[in-house]
C-alpha cells in the first residue's frame, strides 16, 4: 500500500527511519484487522524492557535455550570453522552469543540489530571482555538486504539467530529471512537457528502473560513509541494486553484490545477503535522439528545437526548451504 504522511514537522525523506515509522504504522493501522511490525517495539525501552521478560520465572524460552547451547557446546564447536567470523541477527543483549564466543574460536563477531544505542552499549561491553575479538556492530533491519563490514568479507560466515525471533515471521516471511540471510552470508556458510517448539497450551498462555505485567508493557511500548517519537495521542491506559494461542495457525498472537470505542491521532490521520477491537501487535509461530527442517530446506539450508532439552521445549538447528 502506498501512504501519504503528512503533515510532517520537519520535512522527510523516504529513507527517515522516522518517516519509514509513520509510514508502516499508518499502513497496519489502516488495515483490517489492525496490526504493527513487531520490531517497532525495540527502542532502548523495549530492549530492556526484552531483557526482564528473558529473566520472568514463566518465560521458559531463554533459560532453556541457555541450558541447550550450554550443554551442547562441544558439539557446536565441531561445525565451526577456524577463522571464522560469527554474525548475530537481532543481537539484543548479547547473553547467549557469550557462550559461543566462549566455547568457540571466531575472528570476528558482527551483532546485528534495530535497536541502535542498545547495540552499540552490548557491543563495547563485548570488546571489553574479548579483547582479541574483532566486534564491529550494525545497526541495520534484518528483513531488507544490508552489506557486512569490508572486515569479514573473506572469513567463512556462521549466522546466530538464537531467541526464536525467526518465529516472529509468518512461514512466508521466515522463507525471505532465510534466503536473504544466505545472501548475505554467502555460499559455505553455516547457520544456528533458536526455534521454539510446540508444546501445551498453559505453558505458552504462562509465558506471555506474565504475572508481574512485563510483557504487557513491552506490548504497550509500541505505541508509547509511536506518541514519544511521531507525536501521535494514543491513550495507553484505554489498551489491555492480550497473549492467546491460535492452535490451526501454531502461533500466540500477542494483541492490543481498545477498552472503549476511542479515535486516536497520528499526523494528519485518525484511527478509530470499537471497544475490543485489537491491534495485532506480534506473532510467535512454535515448530515442530520436522516443519522447521521442511522451512530450511525450501529456503536453501540443508539440516545439519537439531539439538533440544530434555523435555522438547526449546530447539537449536544447525544449517549448512554446503551439499554433501
Ligand atoms: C526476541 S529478541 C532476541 C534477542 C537475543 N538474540 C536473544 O536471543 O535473547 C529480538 C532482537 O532482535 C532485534 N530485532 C527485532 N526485529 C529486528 C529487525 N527487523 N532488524 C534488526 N533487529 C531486529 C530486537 O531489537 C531484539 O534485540
Amino acid at each position: 500500500m502506498n501512504v501519504h504522511v503528512a503533515p510532517w514537522p520537519n520535512g522527510h525523506h523516504p529513507d527517515d527511519p522516522r518517516f519509514v515509522f509513520a509510514r508502516d504504522v499508518i499502513t497496519g493501522l489502516t488495515q483490517q484487522p489492525k496490526q504493527l511490525p513487531p520490531k517497532y517495539f525495540y527502542d532502548e525501552t523495549g530492549s530492556h524492557l526484552f531483557e526482564e521478560i528473558t529473566r520472568l520465572p514463566e518465560y521458559y524460552p531463554t533459560r532453556t535455550e541457555l541450558k541447550i547451547l550450554r550443554d551442547r557446546g562441544a558439539d557446536i564447536a565441531s561445525i565451526i570453522p577456524p577463522g571464522a567470523a560469527l554474525v548475530e541477527f537481532g543481537a539484543g543483549a548479547t547473553t547467549k552469543v557469550r557462550l559461543l564466543l566462549e566455547r568457540c574460536r571466531f575472528a570476528a563477531y558482527v551483532p546485528v540489530d534495530i535497536s541502535g544505542a542498545f547495540l552499540n552499549g552490548q557491543a563495547n561491553g563485548l570488546r571489553a571482555d574479548f579483547p582479541d575479538l574483532a566486534v564491529h556492530a550494525v545497526v541495520a533491519d534484518f528483513t531488507t538486504p544490508f552489506l557486512l563490514p569490508d572486515a569479514v568479507k573473506d572469513m567463512p560466515k556462521v549466522g546466530f539467530f538464537p531467541g526464536s525471533t525467526i518465529g516472529n515471521f509468518d512461514p512466508a516471511e521466515a522463507a525471505a529471512f532465510l534466503q536473504g540471510a544466505r545472501d548475505i552470508l554467502g555460499e559455505g556458510a553455516t547457520m544456528i537457528v533458536g526455534v521454539d517448539l510446540e508444546k501445551a497450551e498453559p505453558v505458552l498462555h504462562a509465558a506471555y502473560n506474565d504475572s508481574a505485567g512485563v510483557t504487557a508493557k513491552f506490548n504497550e511500548n509500541v505505541l508509547a513509541r509511536v506518541n514519544r517519537e511521531l507525536g501521535g495521542d494514543f491513550d495507553l491506559s484505554a489498551f489491555a494486553h492480550q497473549a492467546v494461542y491460535n492452535r490451526e495457525r501454531h502461533r500466540i498472537e500477542m494483541h492490543l484490545v481498545s477498552l472503549k470505542a476511542q479515535t486516536a491521532h497520528l499526523c494528519d490521520k485518525s484511527f478509530s477503535f470499537s471497544a475490543g477491537e485489537s491491534i495485532h501487535t506480534e506473532s510467535s509461530y512454535k515448530y515442530s522439528t520436522e516443519r522447521f527442517q521442511r522451512l530450511a530446506r525450501e529456503s536453501g539450508w540443508m539440516p545439519q545437526a537439531i539439538w533440544t532439552d530434555r523435555d522438547k521445549m526449546f530447539s537449536v538447528h544447525a544449517l549448512t548451504t554446503k551439499r554433501d
